[in-house]
């Protein structure tokens, strides 16, 4: 009997902390585990990487591109960055690939060498557009950092600790030095001529292109179910995600501004 108590204990115990679970010596957030060969041994999740480096791979090539020309406190862009954008890119970023374009309907004008900028939603609207660009530039996180900024109530506010939630090596001075320096005016400089370049112009925000193409049956699409549009125009091989081809996920219509 003492036996086999031992030995119920001793397969519990292993399928707890067994092979599935990350060991001790893993020191890396979950979504640094594959970025290099030593985190996911010390992770003890090789095999899971491996895979997932290799089909990544494959499904690069023909990645659909979704993008998001939007501003920083608009509502029904907030709406649509947070409630479809974000949740389809966490289940489908095998096959997506997605640009943010934070400027919107902003103005700029020239002082001396600087730019200036004037934004819909006011000077608050145009610091977050600034954050967020800077976080574009400097870190790989900076999707899920958006996202956690625009999901909060103080989009501004927050963005402090959405850096330390997601990236806690980012120093938050880092993303000041940008925010209030020449390189972050140059960036909002290359957003403006990025928005202005759109063909045809954006004539309301969110403006979203897919595979750099916008039209309203587009728009109207990605609005409703970003997640079916995506599936259904990925030619290769559909990943488990996208199922028997019918939406799973289905968020609200995001309003135009
Ligand atoms: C997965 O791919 C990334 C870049 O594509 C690479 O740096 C990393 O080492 C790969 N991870 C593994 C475990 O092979
Ligand atoms: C960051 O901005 C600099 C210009 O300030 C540019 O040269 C660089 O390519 C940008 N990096 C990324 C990842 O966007």
């Amino acid at each position: 009997m003492k036996v086999l108590l031992l030995l119920i204990g001793a397969v519990w115990l292993n399928s707890k902390y067994g092979s599935g679970a990350p060991s001790s010596s893993c020191t890396h957030p979950p979504a640094k585990w594959c970025s290099s060969m030593d985190s996911a041994i010390q992770c003890g999740v090789l095999k899971h990487c491996l895979e997932s480096n290799f089909t990544r791979s494959h499904q690069r090539e023909g990645q659909v591109q979704v993008g998001l020309y939007y501003e920083s406190l608009c509502p029904g862009c907030r709406l649509f960055l947070t409630q479809m954008l974000y949740p389809t890119w966490l289940l489908l970023n095998d096959i997506m690939s997605v640009t943010l374009v934070p400027y919107g309907n902003a103005q700029e004008t020239t002082e001396g060498k600087k730019y200036v900028f004037e934004c819909q939603h006011g000077e608050q609207e145009c610091l977050g557009n600034m954050i967020e660009t800077c976080l574009l530039n400097v870190t790989n996180m900076a999707f899920p950092i958006i996202y956690c900024m625009e999901s909060s109530t103080d989009v501004i506010k927050a963005a402090k600790s959405c850096v330390a939630l997601y990236s806690p090596e980012l120093s938050w001075k880092t993303i000041q030095t940008c925010v209030t320096g020449d390189q972050g005016n140059q960036l909002m400089h290359q957003n403006a001529l990025k928005t202005q370049a759109l063909n045809p112009p954006h004539k309301y925000v969110p403006w979203i292109t897919i595979n750099g193409e916008h039209t309203d049956e587009l728009q109207d699409k990605a609005s409703t179910s970003l997640f079916s549009l995506v599936c259904s125009m990925y030619k290769g091989p559909k990943p488990a995600a996208c199922g028997g081809g019918k939406g799973h996920f289905r968020g609200t219509y995001s309003p135009k501004e």
